[in-house]
């Protein structure tokens, strides 16, 4: 892996969250990692884990996670307030990349903080070549997260 700090906090690229509580922690670690522009696509099904992340994401940033919600008809959210800004956006519903630019999708990635995509692997293409791609997955009452190269 490129980055030896990251490798630190998911050994071999990976850590294996045996509650959501890990989850965050998993967050809270590799946040501490992170600068300004860094683009996170999380990635795997449904209830693997991807806003539980997120919500630890916040909370190591100094944002309120509290606020940090599944975005249901608001495909993006912003929290300021942090040690960084944070973008969350959830992509799930979204169909055609041509439906990316009127949300101010480029705009967003070209932003100070850190961007946050759920789904974002469906949009690879669209996204930057420094995104840190992050596939969550459901492994029996725990999840796995691992760092794709
Ligand atoms: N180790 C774990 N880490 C995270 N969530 C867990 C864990 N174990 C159980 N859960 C449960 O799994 C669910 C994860 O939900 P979450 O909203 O984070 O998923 P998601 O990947 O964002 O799904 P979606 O694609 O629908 O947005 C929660 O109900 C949570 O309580
Ligand atoms: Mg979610």
């Amino acid at each position: 892996m490129a980055n030896p700090q990251i490798e630190k906090t998911f050994p071999r690229g990976e850590r294996l969250c045996a509650t959501e509580e890990d989850t965050q922690q998993a967050a809270h670690d590799l946040a501490a990692c992170l600068g300004t522009h860094a683009i996170l696509s999380l990635e795997g099904p449904m209830g693997a884990g991807k806003t539980c992340f997120v919500k630890g994401l916040a909370k190591a940033l100094g944002c309120d996670p509290r606020e940090v919600s599944s975005p249901t008809f608001t495909l993006i959210h912003e929290y300021h307030g942090g040690r960084l800004p944070l973008v969350h956006m959830d992509l799930y519903r979204i169909e055609s990349s041509a439906d990316l630019a009127p949300l101010g999708f480029d705009d967003y990635l070209a932003g100070e903080g850190i961007v946050a995509i759920e789904w974002g692997g469906k949009f690879a293409e669209e996204l930057p070549p420094h995104t840190l791609r992050l596939v969550f997955s459901i492994e029996g009452s725990g999840r796995l997260i691992q760092i794709q190269p």
